[in-house]
């Protein structure tokens, strides 16, 4: 059994990523700015994003954080949105989601250029997406597609369950797996929760995706001997142990799952850092799409 470190694969990347920032800027070519927008002071929101702006600093990125109260109202939030668009000098820009219940979160991300959608949530990007258009791939989903890439996992042939069709994760992703791809061609089923008998569906998977938002989801009972499982679950629980007095739980009963596996994701420490990996891929290729 093997866990997978997507700490190190992060960094992998942010390397290479650094690289590609020196060798810009040596031949005199624009730096990546990410804009990212904050609304409210939810606080795994405002970790996520401070995490985003971290990264950018650690690559040599430029970046730029938007904060509005959770009062704000929609056409200012859409009123943004239309001059981050339009400002030459942002390359892509997120708006962090959850949004307050008063705003449109569909409306907000249709108004994005979907040529500045480094989250890849516009519905053109995932229309681009299904038919292998150019275009941004949804951050988490493809920084778990990068994983299953450099840790060589074979995809092709595999019984691929995924559990949780959010439009963030588990339906892209779904889709991204069942592609005539590498990594892709999974036959890939797409659990939820009006799935009937999933413990007997769950346990035909080679590879087990969970992304349910409910710790310990996963019991080892439902998982195969020998599957890969990527958790991507990321709830917050109280535990007066740590400082901070919460803990990050993933989908996943771990200790009793992972003896089963071949290779299996912590929480923290596996799913989270890729997907802000690949937002930071995807602010470079922004770049790249409109040949800057
Ligand atoms: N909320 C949870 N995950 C994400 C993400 O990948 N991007 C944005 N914008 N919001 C999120």
């Amino acid at each position: 059994m093997e866990i997978i470190d997507g700490k190190a694969i992060s960094k992998e990347i942010k390397e290479e990523l650094k690289i590609a920032v020196q060798e810009r800027k040596v031949k005199g070519k624009k730096i990546p700015h990410l804009a990212a927008v904050l609304v409210g002071a939810d606080s795994a929101s405002m970790t996520y994003v401070q995490n985003k702006v971290k990264a950018c600093e650690e690559i040599g990125f430029e970046s730029t954080l938007i904060h509005y109260d959770d009062s704000v109202a929609e056409d200012v939030l859409l009123a943004k949105v239309e001059a981050l668009n339009t400002d030459r000098s942002i390359d892509g820009f997120i708006v962090q989601l959850p949004l307050p219940k008063h705003i449109d979160e569909l409306k907000v991300t249709q108004a994005i250029d979907p040529l500045k959608d480094i989250d890849g949530f516009h519905p053109r990007n995932l229309g681009n997406m299904v038919v292998h258009l150019p275009g941004f791939l949804p951050a988490t989903p493809a920084g778990i597609l990068e994983l299953i890439r450099r840790k060589n996992i074979v995809t092709e042939g595999k019984n691929c369950v995924i559990i949780g069709r959010s439009n963030i994760v588990g339906m892209p992703l779904s889709i991204m797996l069942g592609r005539n791809a590498n990594p892709g061609n999974c036959t890939v089923t797409l659990a939820h929760s009006k799935t009937n008998n999933l413990s007997a569906i769950v346990r035909q998977a080679d590879i087990l995706i969970a992304a349910v938002g409910q710790p310990g989801f996963v019991t080892a009972d439902m998982v195969k001997e020998g599957a890969v499982v990527i958790d991507v679950g990321t709830t917050r629980i109280e535990d007066p142990k740590t400082a901070k007095g919460w803990r990050l739980a993933g989908d996943v009963d771990f200790e009793k799952v992972a003896p089963k596996c071949t290779m299996i994701t912590p929480v923290p420490g596996g799913v989270g850092p890729m997907t802000i990996a690949s937002l930071m891929m995807n602010t470079l290729k922004a770049m790249e799409l409109k040949g800057k």
